[in-house]
C-alpha cells in the first residue's frame, strides 16, 4: 500500500487500523477493543488488555531466538568504551535489577526517577521499572538540582537511580551533588537511591538512603515480568510549558508499545534485527521513544551514544558509529548537523568512513532549515526526512513515511500526518484555514495511541492547556500552514516554549529566575536565532529603583543563576540591562516585536503599543549583544 492508501484505511476504520496493529504484540490478555472514550475528552487506547512493556521489549526476542543479538551497543568516545549487550544478557540484567527493586519494595504503579548519563545502565533501569509495572521518570542531566527537585516533589518516586557523574567533553559533571541537592530542596524524600558509580567520579554515598548499583544487584533474584493493564502508565517525561513548573507527560503502556512498533518500519524503514540509532539522550522523548522504547519492542538494535556530534573527537564521530555498527537508520537534531557543517564544511572526514548500507537520516526536534538538510543530503547520500512531533505525542505527527513510500521531499517541511493524526489548520476564532495560511496547529480529537492521556496529577491543567482554546482538538502549540498537497510546514511555537539545540525550554521558566534576583524590578526572556543551536535566550532586565551596582555584574549574577537554577542545558548566557520593557497598553510585553527585532525582520509598531519609543531602546540595547547579526 501507498502512503495514501494507508492513511484513508485508518480514516476510514481507526479502530480496525489500531486493532491489525496491536497483533504485532505480546499481550497476557488481548485488547477487546482499541479505542475507550467513557471519559472524553480523555481518550485512552487498549485499557483493558493486560501486557508487560519490558517482556515485549527484551524477552519475547529472546524466545523468538533473538537472544544473542546485539540489543544495545554502547558506544562512548568520551570515556574510549564500546560494548554490546546481547537480548539474552539484557534480559538477565533488566531482571536482576527489577529483582532488587522489588526486594526494596517497589511494585507496580510506585514511581522511580532515573537521573543518569547515557549510560546502558539508564536504558536497564528504565526497562527494570517496565518490567515490575513501576513508572519511571528520567531527568535529564544537564537540569540542575532545583529542576530535578519539581521533578522529584511532583512524581514522588519511592527510589532514585542516579549515575554518579556525567562527561561533557573538557569536563566530568559530578551527578551526586546535584541529587544530593534535589532531595535536600524537595519536600518528598525518596527511600533509598541506587548510586551507579563512575570510575571518571565516585560519589559519596548518603549511609542509610544510598546504594551502589553493584551492591544493590549482586545476590539479586531476578523476577519475571508483571501484567500491567494497557492503560497503565509506563512511564512520566517532564516538559517544558509556559511557567516555571513542568508538565508531566504521561504514556500509557499499551499505546506506547503498538504505537511504537508500527513506527519503525512504517517510518523509519527498518526490519528487526536491523541497527537502529537516535543520537539524543535518554533524557528527552527521543531517548524514550527511539533509543529506548521503538528499536527494543521491534527487536531493533540500538546504540546508546555518549558524545557530541563534534569535539568527540570530530565531526566525523556520527561517520565512525555509522560505519562500525552498520546503522540503516539514523534519528539525530537539526542543530548537530549544523555544529558538523560548521566544523568541516566540505564534509571531508565522511570520505573515510563507509555509510553505504545506511538508508536514511531523520530529523526532529526542532525546525530543519533547508540548508542543514542539503547539505545532509549533499554530504551522506541518502534521503534526509525531517519529521514533526513533540514530547505530548510520543511519536511523529507528520512525516515522510520511508518504510511505506518515500514521498517527495518538500524543503522546510516534515511532510504529511500519520495515520492516527488528522491535522488542522486555525484561526484565532477556531476556524479552519484554507492551504497556505498560517494558523494555529491542531489535531482533531481522539489523538492516536502512544500519544499523551493526560498530564502527571493535573488533568485539569492538561484540559486547559491543550484541549480547551479549541474543543475538540488537541492544540499542539505550533504555528504553521499545510500547502495545496497537504504537506504540513512547521513555523513558530505559539507559546513561551523556545528550541535551544533541540531542547525544548521556557522562558517563563527563565523569567522566573531572573524576577527573584534582588535587583530586578521586571525582565523579559526572549528566543533570538542563532546559526547553530536554532534559538538562544536572550533576557532584559530593568532594575529597581535607586539601584545603581555596575550592570555588567547584575548580568553575570543572573547569567549564573540561570545555569544554578535551570541547568547548562537553558544556554542562558546573555542579558542586558534596559530601562522599561516594551508593553501593550494592557500591560502585556511585546515579546515577539522583540524578538523580530534581535533577529533583524521587518516588523510593524503594534497598535497597541504603550510607547513605541520603547522600541528603539529594546534596539539600542540588543546592539550591545551584537543583534542583529550580520
Ligand atoms: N549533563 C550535564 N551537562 C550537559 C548535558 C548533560 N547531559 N548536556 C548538555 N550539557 C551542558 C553542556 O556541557 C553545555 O554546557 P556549557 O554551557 O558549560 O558549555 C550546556 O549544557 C549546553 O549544552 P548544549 O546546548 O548541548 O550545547 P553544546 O555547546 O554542549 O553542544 C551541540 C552543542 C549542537 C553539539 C549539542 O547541542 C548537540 O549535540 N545537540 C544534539 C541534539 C540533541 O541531542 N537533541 C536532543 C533532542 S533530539
Ligand atoms: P519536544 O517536546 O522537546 O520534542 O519539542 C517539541 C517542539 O519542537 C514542537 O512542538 C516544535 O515546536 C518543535 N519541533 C519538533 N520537531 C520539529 C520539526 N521537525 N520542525 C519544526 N519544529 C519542530
Amino acid at each position: 500500500m501507498r502512503y495514501a492508501e494507508v492513511y484513508k484505511s485508518w480514516q476510514e476504520d481507526p479502530e480496525g487500523f489500531w486493532m491489525k496493529a496491536a497483533e504485532a504484540i505480546d499481550w497476557v490478555r488481548p485488547p477487546s477493543r482499541a479505542l475507550f472514550d467513557e471519559k472524553a475528552p480523555i481518550y485512552e487506547w487498549f485499557s483493558d488488555a493486560l501486557c508487560n512493556t519490558c517482556w515485549n521489549a527484551v524477552d519475547r526476542h529472546v524466545e523468538a531466538g533473538r537472544g544473542e543479538q546485539p540489543a544495545i551497543i554502547y558506544d562512548s568516545p568520551v570515556t574510549n568504551t564500546k560494548a554490546s549487550i546481547t537480548f539474552a544478557e539484557l534480559k538477565d540484567r533488566v531482571a536482576r535489577l527489577a529483582g532488587a527493586l522489588a526486594a526494596r519494595g517497589v511494585e507496580k504503579g510506585d514511581r522511580v526517577v532515573i537521573y543518569m548519563p547515557m549510560v546502558p545502565e539508564a536504558v536497564i533501569a528504565m526497562l527494570a521499572c517496565g518490567r515490575i509495572g513501576a513508572i519511571h521518570s528520567v531527568v535529564f542531566g544537564g537540569f540542575a538540582a532545583n529542576e530535578l527537585a519539581v521533578r522529584i516533589d511532583d512524581a514522588t518516586p519511592k527510589a532514585i537511580i542516579a549515575g554518579s557523574c556525567g562527561i561533557e567533553p573538557g569536563r566530568i559533571v559530578p551527578y551526586k551533588p546535584l541529587l544530593d541537592g534535589a532531595i535536600e530542596m524537595a519536600s518528598h524524600k525518596p527511600e533509598f537511591c541506587v548510586i551507579l558509580q563512575r570510575e571518571q567520579q565516585r560519589a559519596e554515598l548518603v549511609e542509610g538512603r544510598d546504594i551502589d548499583w553493584q551492591d544493590f544487584v549482586a545476590d539479586a533474584e531476578p523476577v519475571d515480568c508483571v501484567p500491567v493493564a494497557g492503560n497503565h502508565p509506563s512511564y512520566i517525561l517532564y516538559t517544558s510549558g509556559t511557567t516555571g513548573q513542568p508538565k508531566g507527560v504521561v504514556r500509557h503502556t499499551a499505546g506506547q508499545l503498538v504505537a511504537l512498533n508500527w513506527t519503525m518500519k512504517n517510518i523509519y524503514g527498518v526490519e528487526p534485527g536491523e541497527v537502529f540509532w537516535a543520537a539524543s539522550d535518554v533524557g528527552w522523548v527521543v531517548g524514550h521513544s527511539y533509543i529506548v522504547y521503538g528499536p527494543l519492542i521491534h527487536g531493533n538494535t540500538t546504540i546508546v551514544f555518549e558524545g557530541k556530534p563534534v569535539g568527540t573527537p570530530d565531526a566525523g564521530t556520527f561517520w565512525r558509529v555509522i560505519d562500525e555498527h552498520k546503522v540503516r537508520s539514523f534519528f539525530t537534531a537539526p542543530t548537530a548537523f549544523r555544529a558538523i557543517k560548521r566544523d568541516d564544511p566540505e564534509g571531508k572526514l565522511i570520505e573515510n568512513y563507509d555509510i553505504s548500507h545506511l538508508r536514511a537520516l531523520f530529523l526532529a526536534g526542532e525546525r530543519a532549515d533547508p540548508d542543514t538538510i542539503q547539505w545532509a543530503e549533499r554530504v551522506m547520500k541518502v534521503p534526509v526526512i525531517d519529521h514533526w512531533w513533540q514530547t505530548e505525542t510520543g511519536w511523529a505527527i507528520a512525516a515522510n513515511p520511508l518504510g511505506i513510500e518515500l514521498l517527495p521531499i518538500k524543503y522546510g517541511s516534515p511532510s504529511v500526518p500519520m495515520p492516527g493524526y488528522d491535522v488542522r489548520i486555525l484561526d484565532q476564532e477556531g476556524k479552519e484555514l484554507p492551504a497556505g495560511e498560517l494558523g494555529a496547529i491542531v489535531i482533531r480529537l481522539p489523538l492516536p495511541p502512544g500519544t499523551l492521556p493526560t498530564l502527571w496529577n493535573a488533568e485539569e491543567r492538561f484540559i486547559k492547556s491543550y484541549l480547551s482554546r479549541f474543543p475538540g482538538f488537541y492544540e499542539t502549540g505550533d504555528a504553521g500552514y499545510k500547502d495545496e498537497d497537504g504537506y504540513l510546514f512547521i513555523m513558530a511555537r505559539t507559546d513561551d516554549v523556545i528550541n535551544v539545540a533541540g531542547h525544548r525550554l521556557s522562558t517563563g521558566a527563565m523569567e522566573e529566575v531572573l524576577a527573584s534576583h534582588p535587583d530586578v524590578a521586571e525582565c523579559a526572556v526572549i528566543g533570538v536565532a542563532d546559526e547553530l543551536k536554532g534559538q538562544l535566550p536572550v533576557g532584559f532586565l530593568c532594575l529597581n529603583a535607586g539601584c545603581n551596582r555596575p550592570h555588567e555584574e547584575i548580568v553575570a549574577e543572573v547569567v549564573s543563576l540561570v545555569r544554578e537554577r535551570i541547568g547548562p542545558v537553558a544556554a542562558f548566557k546573555q542579558a542586558v540591562v534596559v530601562e522599561r520593557l516594551p508593553k501593550t497598553r494592557s500591560g502585556k510585553i511585546l515579546r515577539g516585536t522583540m524578538v523580530k527585532i534581535a533577529n533583524g525582520e521587518p516588523f510593524k509598531t503594534p497598535a497597541t503599543i504603550d510607547d513605541p519609543a520603547i522600541l528603539d531602546e529594546i534596539a539600542e540595547a540588543l546592539k550591545t549583544l551584537g543583534y542583529p547579526k550580520g
